[in-house]
């Protein structure tokens, strides 16, 4: 036996293994699952293996979900949801509380269960995902009861499909489960395939505190089970997972009604500046990309260190590296288990060597890794460039990226220098710099001085390709809520004709000067196709209106962009400039007036435009963030966001009010717009063009470009540098614009024609911005 003065000097442990036996008694009892659909467990069939990726043992036999599986379940759900929805929130938040109570009793059993399955180490299953899970159904609890006071107005959806990953089981059910619950809905959950197990016993839960039958539904199984719930008729589908099948969810369920939230890949910038605590950062990126083997969609995968300090930096992070101990993941002592699963260790290797391939060099952890299971050494891959595939790809193992910068202004441009948008972790004693990168990072979520922070308070989600709507807090809730439906009208009969005007000059030609144009940049703007359309009101042409082109988007687009300043500048600035356009409005009302009686449209839409802009230069300086009740010793700030250039497409109905609705909140909140105005009446808003002018609203804010709706709106909803699309028109134009959305991903919300008298409200803000969450250091 080694003395203490050894142990002392060595610092060894030895094993401290978490007894297995009480699950391998429970799992023994039960062999293999079926699904949970109303209230009981069906007959286990077309089982699959779940196995334990430490050992490659099989833990249990799972069944995988038909498209009838989900049907049922669905079925049962939508039984169950008028009554559920029926019960008062204080009857709803007495289950949560029973479930977040059941959770915590068996909390050491589950943190097993969930490290036998996931491979995780038992210290996160214990101490991150069981605690956190818990903690998720105690907030929502508290939201159930405060529903009707916090959300008045609002109703559920009614039945969710919720698709989750394997990295973290049991909190990503909770994060699901929790906030659906609470706000009244009912659901079908798929947990991912290759862990099932904490979700079933999640189910045995639901049953042991007398859950209502169909309330929660379990349906195991893997993506096709995936794919038959995102087809069947659900009234939201919640996802997260890997971007590529988020795509082909967004795909999937375009033009169907359903709601839809994203929460997808990452590849978030881990930022150290020279004067970062050092110490304290290499045990951050212990927790960034190591924690969960990395396997987590907001590890900190790029490490963006400052060139001054990236050799000690580098060195002391191999040394804590050299001491990672990896192996059994039961053991406490243990910091690393293995990979998820054979296929994913194999992705990891295969970008791993990628990356080294592409001229990175790989520092590994030397010790001895276990023969059985699927353990990958944690490392970093040092100097990858940015187009090394290990710098673009989301590698999800623990392998982080390792490059310098040498100024504040090279660390952002790096840290953008993604598709995603999931979370940044900024690393530095001066509050003033820390901040001002906070700022200007693209993600979802920031830490700053720490990593890897989750709260039930807090809101989560991403920006860009990482996905749309967020979880947890009031974002999160407001995530299963939905307004009351607006009273619909028919769209206008759009009597858009194509062919070009007769009269209308070609290009170069010298009466150009006298066609109508679009309004880009500040400018008018001939537009591309040199050709104009006839606009025509009851039979009689009352005007010409410019013929955009995807070309003209595009440049439209570019002014959008090099407007940015209008994102930055304060609410109070908007708001004047929101008031200016108002008086302006005001001065030409009978103009307008008149303009709009001409095209057969109601000439009361004037006045209530001129309303609309007082209302949103009102609300442009006070739609406020939050601060959030979250973990001791941390602030943390939920800021609305603008999405930053939105595509804005308008109803063809209502031309003047149904535009000033929609592109007056979004540049209220500092977006800037690429507007189509209504395809059949335009005139009402290429009127506006003077009124802009002469109200200060700098150039490339608002753009205007008239034409063929869904040709442009189609050119917008593809455009990568387009955030979000809003839609108002018919099915088959609010398809194309969520499908064509798809590509990068960007947030959409599309409508039918409405009676635009009541359209607006916080509804219209909360849509034309994104929370962005920070967590500062503070009173620790
Ligand atoms: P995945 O996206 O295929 O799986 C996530 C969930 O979606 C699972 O429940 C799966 O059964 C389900 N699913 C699969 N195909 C589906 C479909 N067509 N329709 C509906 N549901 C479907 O992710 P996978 O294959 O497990 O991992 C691949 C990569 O994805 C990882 O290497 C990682 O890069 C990323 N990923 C990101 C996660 C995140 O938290 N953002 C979580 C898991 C994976
Ligand atoms: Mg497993």
């Amino acid at each position: 036996m080694p003395t203490v003065k050894e142990i002392l000097d060595s610092m060894d442990y030895g094993p401290a293994p978490e007894s297995s036996a009480e699950v391998m008694g429970w799992l023994g009892a039960r062999g293999a699952f079926g699904h949970y659909i109303d209230g009981g467990f069906t007959t286990p069939a077309d089982t699959f293996a779940t196995e334990n990726p430490a050992t490659g043992a099989t833990l249990a036999q799972i069944s995988q979900g038909s498209a009838e599986d989900v049907a049922r379940a669905v079925d049962a759900a939508r039984k169950a949801q008028p009554k559920w929805a029926k019960l008062s929130g204080h009857q709803r938040a007495k289950y949560l509380y029973a479930l977040a109570r059941s959770l915590q009793k068996r909390a050491r059993f589950l943190a097993v269960l969930e490290t036998l399955d996931n491979g995780k180490p038992i210290r996160e299953s214990r101490d991150v995902d069981i605690p956190l899970a818990i903690r998720h159904f105690y907030h929502h609890a508290g939201w159930a009861e405060m529903l009707a006071d916090e959300f008045p107005g609002l109703a559920p959806h009614g039945v969710c499909g919720q698709i989750i990953p394997w990295n973290f089981p049991l909190l990503m059910l909770a994060w699901k489960i929790a906030p659906a619950l609470a706000a009244g809905n009912t659901v079908v959950l798929k947990p991912a395939e290759q862990t099932p197990l904490t979700a079933l016993a999640f189910a045995e839960i639901c049953a042991e505190i007398g859950l209502p039958k169909g309330v929660v539904n379990i349906v195991t199984g893997d993506g096709r089970t995936g794919a038959a719930l995102t087809a069947a008729p659900v009234d939201k589908i919640a996802f997260t997972g890997s971007t590529e099948i988020g795509r082909e969810i967004r795909r999937a369920t375009a033009g169907s009604g359903k709601a839809l939230t994203l929460e997808l890949g990452g590849k978030s910038p881990f930022v150290v500046f020279a004067d970062a605590d050092l110490d304290a950062a290499v045990e951050g990126v212990v927790d960034a990309i190591w924690f969960n083997q990395g396997q987590v969609c907001c590890a900190g995968s790029r490490i963006l260190v400052a060139e001054a300090v990236a050799n000690t930096f580098t060195e002391r992070l191999q040394t804590r590296l050299s001491k990672l101990r990896v192996g059994d993941p039961l053991d406490k002592c243990t910091d690393m288990g293995p990979i998820v699963s054979a296929t994913q260790r194999q992705r990891v290797a295969a970008l791993v060597s990628a990356g080294e391939a592409a001229g990175a060099t790989l520092v590994q952890c030397e010790g001895q890794l276990p023969a059985a299971g699927h353990f990958f050494a944690p490392g970093l891959l040092i100097g990858a460039d940015p187009a090394n595939p290990a710098s673009t790809e989301e590698i999800f193992g623990p392998v982080a990226t390792l490059t310098t910068f040498r100024t504040p202004e090279e660390a952002v441009q790096l840290a953008n220098n993604t598709r995603y948008g999931l979370a940044a972790s900024i690393w530095s004693e001066n509050i003033t710099l820390a901040l001002d990168i906070a700022s200007q990072v693209k993600a979802g979520v920031i830490w700053m001085n720490g990593t890897n922070l989750f709260d039930a308070g807090a809101g989560f989600g991403g920006m860009r390709e990482s996905g749309f709507g967020r979880e947890g807090g009031r974002e999160g809730m407001l995530a299963y809520l939905r307004g009351p439906s607006p009273k619909p009208r028919p769209e206008a009969q759009a009597s858009f004709d194509a062919a070009p005007h007769p009269g209308a000059p070609g290009k170069g030609d010298p009466a150009i000067d006298r066609t109508p144009k679009l309004y880009i940049g500040g400018k008018q703007a001939r537009p591309d196709s040199g050709q104009s359309y006839r606009v025509t009101a009851k039979g009689t042409e009352i005007g010409l209106a410019p013929l955009g082109s995807r070309k003209d988007i595009r440049n439209a687009v570019e002014a959008a962009h090099k407007a940015s300043g209008w994102g930055k500048t304060t609410g109070h600035n908007r708001a004047q400039v929101l008031y200016y356009l108002a008086e302006n409005l005001s001065a030409r009302q009978r103009e307008f007036e008149s303009r709009l009686r001409e095209m057969g449209a109601n000439p009361a839409e004037a006045e209530a435009t001129i309303a609309r802009a007082f209302y949103y230069a009102a609300w442009a300086d006070k739609f406020d963030g939050a601060v959030k009740s979250t973990t001791g010793n941390m602030v943390t700030l939920a800021i609305n966001e603008p999405f930053g250039v939105m595509g804005v497409v308008c109803p063809d109905d209502a031309p003047l009010l149904g535009f000033a609705s929609l592109v007056l909140p979004a540049i209220a909140m500092g977006n800037r717009v690429v507007a189509v105005p209504s395809a059949s009446m335009p005139l009402a808003a290429t009127d506006l063009y003077q009124v802009f002018d002469t109200s200060d609203l700098p150039g490339g804010v608002v753009n205007i470009v008239t034409g063929p709706k869904d040709e442009l709106a189609k050119t917008l909803a593809q455009h990568d540098d387009v955030a979000a699309v809003w839609y108002c028109g018919e099915a088959e134009g609010r398809t194309m614009a969520e499908a064509e959305s798809a590509g990068n991903l960007k947030a959409t919300w599309t409508m039918s024609n409405r009676d635009w008298t009541d359209a607006q409200g916080r509804d219209f803000l909360t849509r034309a911005t994104q929370v962005k969450t920070i967590w500062v250091p503070y009173g620790a």
